[in-house]
């Protein structure tokens, strides 16, 4: 599968650091992911613990993405998560600057230079649709936005602040047309989904609707079903 090639509607869920993604849980999360993708022809992007990264991209064909990579470049650098490890481990991407796991902009722009020289693809995270409109001047491959107080509740972005998604791809789109648009916090539904799409993103960023899901299969597969 071309990892580089990502087409509308994309779906990405973030494992964080969840109980359920423990151990054997990384890969088991990951192989449902990859059966509903390629079911569905839908590419979904994936993101597990930072130490099961290699592991589990050895282990599916669908891409796999770090949740933070640092700085910094191979060599003397204790316990540093590198881009070039990234790439080598297995790899396709990277999350850059989760609200979960902030650094500051002139950060952003170098982990995203240095993501880019190693082949990564670039999912800059932004809190708001002003941030946003800055860090699109990086030129990442995606751009989510993820108001931080509606991350892991039951409310969907798309229901709860849908302007910020709209504002969001109005004002990336001023400096940048080709950067793909996520978005993300309380989405759970394939409903969400539908609407992040008619709101105007390429698609969605989640974790605890699949993550903490009774049955993650069914909540996949139903992420899907109305694109
Ligand atoms: O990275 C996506 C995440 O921050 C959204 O969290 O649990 O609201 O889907 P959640």
């Amino acid at each position: 599968m071309s990892e580089k090639k990502f087409h509308r509607p994309v779906i990405v869920v973030n494992f964080k650091a969840y109980q359920e993604v423990n151990g054997p849980g990384a890969l088991e999360l990951a192989k449902i992911c990859e059966k509903v993708s390629e079911e569905s022809g839908l590419k979904i992007g994936i993101c597990p613990p930072m130490v099961d990264l290699g592991y589990v991209a050895r282990n599916v064909d669908i891409p796999v993405f770090a949740q933070n990579i640092d700085p910094r470049a191979p060599g003397s650098a204790t316990g540093w998560v590198t881009p070039a490890m990234v790439k080598a481990c297995g790899a396709a991407g990277t999350l850059i600057n989760h609200t979960e796991h902030k650094i500051r902009l002139n950060e952003i722009s170098e982990c995203t230079d240095l993501a880019k020289a190693s082949d990564l693809i670039t999912l800059i995270c932004s809190d708001n649709d002003r941030v946003a409109a800055q860090v699109a001047q990086f030129r990442p491959d995606f751009i989510a936005v993820e108001p931080p107080d509606l991350i892991g509740g039951d409310l969907s972005v798309t229901k709860a602040n849908p302007a910020i998604i709209e504002n969001t791809v109005d004002a990336v789109r001023s400096v940048n047309h080709t950067v793909m648009i996520l978005c993300g916090a309380g989405v759970k539904t394939g409903a969400d989904v539908r609407a992040a799409l008619d709101l105007g993103a390429d698609g969605v960023l989640l974790a605890s609707g699949v993550v903490r899901s009774k049955d993650p299969e069914a909540t996949v597969r139903d992420l899907v079903r109305k694109v």
